[in-house]
């Protein structure tokens, strides 16, 4: 029995949810206005806020086991290129030449100890440091030491890798930032976890929207009648404001058989899904037995990029384990898809402008925890914390 002090108070609450056919209810409806997936203006200041001035997951460690290697993430609109150095540090960098601005590394990932600009080959070791190039008497007194890849902040947390899209002077803290989910993130052994597969799914609907469909659990007796409905308790699910970031557990119809047995025997993992959703647009859901890591960012005001990594315990070596991680992935991606078409459906629905506000149920409280966290940054009420 592995459950935390909150993992078992999570139990005792759905079971008194199941006993008294009740649910956790925020005080009040909330209303969002329809013109936070629609305006223009408004997706412009959540690019340059949100996902400018926040860490955003940008892979999991077991793609950069050794030094020298290198992978690119384009998702932000930041063309972003993330090493382990020499010292074993993860670095991030923009992948934007010094010289006159070409993409230096092109190929998705690789290893090396240095990286050549294709245009005109200036190079740069995996610290970013300007380290030759071609013909310099043609360049004077050119100082390389200020020609160096600009570096973006970057950090190895609980298995996963982090950048910050935006350079900084400030050192961000990011053990506070992470600190309210870190207990959950630690257990999870992440680090020790391979990647089963990852995909990217650009798709036609406010990145808002895709969002969503992790916050809350009301729509998966409808959504997704045939699929997760029977698995978990119908809108039962509790969400703890772990401000900025929200954990929603969600329990499988099978944790009634915890009411008979002593609290001390509880074991949280086989009994939940948790969708963890960590500020702005990541998310770590867990399964009984595997973890999907999203990222949903923005590309336009009506599309979105939904990022995706399948993350299982140890690599999946023989046919078995194979198919039976295989099945897994058919079953997310059927659900996903599900809400991803539903997602589709409310984007054309925009062209009707029938709704000035979307309503937030009293149930769906991680939309509404979620909104406030993004409002609270878009007014400047919320930012990374750094250190001293
Ligand atoms: S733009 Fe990179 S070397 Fe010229
Ligand atoms: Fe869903």
């Amino acid at each position: 029995m592995n459950s935390s002090a909150e993992e078992i108070s999570i139990i005792k609450t759905v079971l008194e949810y199941c006993e008294s056919g009740t649910t956790q209810l925020e005080p009040e409806v909330m209303l969002n206005p329809v013109k936070h997936y629609t305006d223009p203006d408004q997706l412009k200041l959540e690019i340059d806020t949100l996902f400018r001035n926040f860490p955003i997951i940008v892979g999991q460690v077991s793609q950069l086991t050794e030094a020298g290697q290198y992978f690119t993430h384009d998702d932000t609109g930041v063309p972003i290129l993330v090493t382990r150095n020499r010292t074993n540090e993860v670095k991030a960098f923009v992948n934007v030449c010094r010289h006159r601005g070409a993409r230096v590394v092109t190929a998705p990932c690789g290893k090396a100890n240095t990286v050549s600009c294709p245009y005109h080959g200036w190079t740069y070791d995996l610290d970013g440091n300007l380290r030759g190039m071609r013909q310099p008497a043609g360049f004077g007194a050119l100082d390389k030491s200020t020609h160096g890849l600009v570096e973006l902040p970057a950090f190895e947390q609980f298995g996963l890798i982090w950048v910050q899209p935006r350079p900084s002077v400030e050192k961000i803290d990011i053990q506070s930032w992470l600190a309210p989910m870190a207990e959950q993130l630690s257990s999870l052994n992440l680090e020790s976890h391979t990647v089963f597969r990852g995909w990217s799914l650009h798709r036609d609907m406010n990145w808002h929207i895709a969002l969503e469909g992790f916050l809350e659990t009301y729509h998966f007796c409808s959504a997704h009648k045939d699929t997760a409905c029977s698995t978990y308790l119908d809108n039962q699910s509790p969400f703890l404001n772990k401000y900025p970031h929200v954990r929603n557990p969600v329990p499988l119809t099978r944790i009634t058989n915890l009411k008979d047995q002593n609290p001390e025997s509880w074991d949280y993992r086989p009994n939940f899904m948790t969708q963890n959703y960590i500020f702005p647009c990541n998310f770590v859901q867990v399964m009984t037995d595997h973890v999907y890591i999203h990222t949903i960012i923005p590309t336009g005001p009506d599309t979105c990029i939904f990022k995706c990594l399948m993350l299982i315990p140890e690599p999946a070596l023989t046919e078995k384990a194979q198919k039976y991680w295989d099945a897994n992935y058919g079953v997310v991606k059927t659900v996903f898809d599900q809400d991803f078409e539903i997602g589709e459906g409310i984007q054309k629905g925009f062209a009707a402008s029938v709704n000035s506000n979307f309503t937030f149920g009293r149930f769906e409280a991680g939309l509404q925890l979620a909104q406030k966290a993004m409002n609270d940054a878009l007014e400047g009420r919320l930012t990374v914390p750094y250190l001293p």
